[in-house]
């Protein structure tokens, strides 16, 4: 399997944290003439990955988008499965219909309208979480080379995907704003000139996994036409719209145009991601061919974790926990902006969500922080390189922070062991340069990869438009094209040279 040098190392890293046997060159050799040529161009989820070091008691992750289970009490978990197995034992435990149950469309009716839509039970497929959504509008529009539109930096889960499709992914630059509609209608004008009309564009417009940001509703309502102008897909991931922990909620943007939007909720961030459940609304000719997807990848999902999603909703009102889990993940985004604040140097930005999981954080663009993990990892911290959230190796000095699995006292824990790697490497490059980081100018803020400028406890600043050209001319990539950098194993102390990276390296590597 060809995959960049990146990702390779980072499973050998991962293989050695958790002692899982990796194949050997030997090994894939012997397989290599029958895999399928889609597999050549196959990324691990960094996440995955990660996961690993997420299970390390040691560790403090921030690198988990993990909302926190261990606030669902046990006692109502017990109970509501008890009630499963008095009243639909039987039911629970056998096959359901591919669409779902109607019972959880019903509870996917009053999520929906709790984000501020209506829909209908025949507009609705239950999946296996969002993820499987995303899948499945893969499966049925793409064919290799088709190209998908997606936020720079977009959902590192939904990368894989991409890639299994063979899909080229074209990026798309951010601001405080969500996607730069601009930037767009500009990368959609170039593309029709050379002949190519995306099959959709991907957007997570709340609360934005990995950079935190929310579509503006002046945005929202412009997407929206351009996509229907245009007869484009736009598919809506709003996995966090009812995280919103400050700030007036937005209308989804498929309760603005039902033509040509394919929504994609899930269970996971107000419930369980152990239950593995989410839906998609979409146009009713596309859901059909969703639906036949679907029958082929999964048959239908769990009616277990149907019953239960549907016993939860009888039990009382569902949005008591929600409620609950917002005060905890506000305090929680709290602590790690004040300990941002305290503990990043000076030249560090952050994003600051009004919801959601996610703090997306970018250092001076000499720290690699796919190199930089390694170093934390040794230090016991972890947070997801910005790399993963791009197909074409920008993001290389970002990194995306989670703040709603780790209890407050680790977050500041976690930010302070962080803090002090990057106050070390930012304290190497000035010796090594003979610029101490007090004269240094400050890095330039709106580099493509950047959602904005960030002062601390700020909010993100707007992108200028000198990153427009960049991002529309660079972001556009085949997947498998490799990231730059190199994933270095979870190295000791002493290994500092490969995380900075002198002004000539950069030059010759960028
Ligand atoms: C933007 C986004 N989409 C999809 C998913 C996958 O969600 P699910 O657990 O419903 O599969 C996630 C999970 O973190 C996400 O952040």
């Amino acid at each position: 399997m060809s995959r960049g040098a990146d990702s390779e190392s980072g499973d050998r890293a991962a293989g050695r944290a958790t002692g899982r046997q990796r194949s050997t060159a030997h090994d894939l050799e012997r397989y290599a003439g029958l895999f399928a040529q889609r597999t050549k161009v196959m990324r691990s989820s960094a996440m995955r990955d990660l996961m690993a070091l997420i299970e390390r008691d040691d560790v403090i992750s921030l690198a988990g988008g993990l909302p926190d289970t261990s606030t669902f009490p046990p006692d109502s978990y017990a109970s509501l499965m008890g009630d499963v197995a008095s009243s639909s034992c039987a039911r629970a435990l056998q096959y359901g219909p591919t669409e779902g149950l109607a019972l959880v469309r019903d509870c996917i009716g009053s999520v929906m309208a709790a984000e501020g839509m209506r829909v209908e039970s025949d507009e609705l497929l239950v999946t296996t979480g969002a993820q499987q959504a995303i899948d499945l509008v893969c499966k049925t529009l793409i064919d290799p080379g088709d190209v998908i539109v997606a936020e720079a930096p977009t959902y590192p889960g939904a990368i894989p995907t991409f890639c299994s499709y063979q899909a080229d992914v074209v990026q798309i630059e951010i601001d405080r704003d969500g996607m730069r509609i601009d930037v767009l209608e500009e990368t959609l004008e170039a593309l029709e000139r050379s002949g190519r009309r995306p099959k959709f564009i991907y957007t997570v417009p709340n609360f934005h996994n990995p950079a935190g940001v929310t579509l503006s509703l002046e945005r929202r309502r412009r997407l929206v036409e351009i996509a229907a102008e245009r007869e484009l897909l736009v598919l809506e991931d709003n996995p966090y719209g009812l995280l919103r922990y400050e700030g007036e909620p937005l209308p989804p943007l498929r309760s603005l145009d039902q033509d040509f939007v394919i929504y994609a909720g899930t269970f996971s961030k107000i419930l369980s991601p152990g239950a593995r459940l989410g839906w998609t609304a979409a146009p009713a000719p596309i859901l059909a061919k969703l639906q036949l997807g679907k029958q082929g990848s999964d048959l239908c999902s769990s009616s277990i974790a149907q019953y239960f999603v549907s016993a939860y909703f009888q039990a009382g009102p569902w949005d008591q926990y929600v409620r609950s889990l917002l005060e905890i993940y506000r305090r929680r985004r709290d602590v790690m902006l004040d300990a941002l604040a305290e503990h990043f140097p000076r030249e560090a930005e952050w994003t600051r969500p009004q919801g959601g999981l996610f703090i997306w954080a970018t250092l001076p663009d000499y720290i690699d922080t796919t190199d930089l993990l390694a170093r934390a990892i040794s230090d016991r911290v972890a947070f997801v390189p910005g790399r993963a959230a791009f197909v074409d190796g920008r993001g290389g000095s970002s990194m995306r922070l989670n703040f709603s699995g780790v209890a407050e006292d680790e977050i500041r824990e976690g930010i302070r062991r962080i803090g002090e790697v990057v106050r070390e490497q930012v304290a190497i490059y000035g010796t090594l340069t003979g610029t101490s980081p007090a004269q240094r100018p400050s890095r330039p803020a709106q580099r493509a990869d950047s959602v904005g400028t960030a002062s601390p406890g700020t909010g993100v600043g707007g992108a200028g438009g000198a990153a427009g050209a960049d991002a529309r001319t660079t972001g556009s990539a085949r997947p498998g094209a490799g990231a730059a950098g190199s994933t270095a194993a979870a190295g000791g102390r002493g290994e500092l040279a490969p995380v900075v990276q002198l002004p000539a390296q950069r030059k010759r590597a960028g």
